[in-house]
């Protein structure tokens, strides 16, 4: 089966695949969900990630059944690989945001249906998606474009180097020297072929920056060490000043934002800000990965009854 846990599962072809189609508008004409059924499973809050993948599932003629832990109880009242046994008898795919990123690996492991990550600990591949076309839109390319990171990095910047270093674009990465990848996720973006470039100054790595992009300092699981994270990411905010740096880039956030944290107001809300092109281009990401796979010569149903 073809799954899409990571920005990686994909060559840069497949990827240029998915980008064409989630720039198709929707067709009556071209329904290859008619009939049937998407699980959306969710371990975590979402607003943009359910309301995207939902409606492209219905763009593209399916259903969408809405999961949380309130049904399932995902590897307590079942286990991982019974659920996504049982979710296969009805539904042509899942997709899952969930906590650790091994959860996805086990359910695409079992390989009876398509396996959608919608954010894990270690990636978010349909916001990058999202990311890179809003990126193309403003720029009419990804290639030679700087993209700066400054902040956190995260789950959201893991998948957006990965696709912007595979589409030729140059990704730079602000960040305090303790929270860089772990060596496993600077391996595994290497081996992609992407280089990054990292410092904990803005002013060494900002200038000549065509897009400047941050997330929430803490991400959702990382609660508990809250304060900690407000405190070590002190100096880190996206402010005016900051933007200044290069003040031709647009400002980028996949959202949720956490004003006067990582990002000032007017940064948010000011006249660099493409948030809400970012946000909208969800629906059009979710839709092209999901036509993509539906269409995928490995993707043949799976039925006990067969
Ligand atoms: N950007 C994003 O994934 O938002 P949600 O958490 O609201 O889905
Ligand atoms: N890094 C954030 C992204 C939310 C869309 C998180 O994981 O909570």
């Amino acid at each position: 089966m073809k799954h899409l846990l990571e920005i990686d599962d994909l060559s840069a072809e497949e990827l240029g695949k998915i980008l064409e189609l989630a720039r198709r508008e929707p067709d009556p004409n071209d329904l290859p969900l008619a009939g049937q059924g998407v699980a959306c499973y969710f371990a975590k809050q979402s607003a943009r990630t359910r309301n995207s993948t939902e409606m492209a599932v219905v763009q593209l003629g399916g259903h969408p059944v809405y999961i949380t832990d309130a049904e399932v109880s995902l590897g307590a009242r079942e286990s991982v690989s019974d659920v996504t046994h049982t979710l296969a008898c009805y539904h042509r795919m899942i997709c899952a945001r969930v906590y650790g990123h091994a959860v996805l690996e086990e359910m695409a492991s079992v390989d009876v249906v398509p396996i959608v990550n919608l954010l894990s600990d270690a990636g978010h591949p349909l916001q990058a998606i999202a990311d890179v076309l809003t990126i193309i839109g403003e720029f009419g390319t990804i290639e030679g474009r700087v993209v700066s990171y400054v902040g956190d990095a995260n789950n959201v910047t893991r998948s957006l180097a990965l696709a912007v270093g595979r589409l030729g674009g140059e990704m730079r990465v602000i960040s305090p020297a303790q929270y860089r990848f772990s060596d496993v996720d600077a391996d595994r973006i290497a081996a992609a072929g992407v280089e990054i470039q990292w410092s904990d100054r803005a002013e060494e790595l900002l200038p000549g920056s065509d897009v400047i992009y941050t997330d929430t300092w803490v991400s959702m699981g990382e609660e508990d060490i809250r304060e900690a994270k407000l405190r070590q990411f002190e100096g880190f905010q996206v402010t005016a000043d900051v933007l200044a740096l290069a003040p031709e880039a647009i400002f980028m956030h996949c959202l949720p934002a956490h004003r006067g944290e990582e990002v000032a107001d007017d940064v948010l809300d000011g006249p660099n800000s493409r948030i809400w092109v970012q946000a909208a281009n969800r629906l059009r990401s979710a839709r092209g990965v999901l036509r993509f796979l539906a269409s995928h010569p490995n993707n043949v149903g799976w039925s006990p009854l067969s």
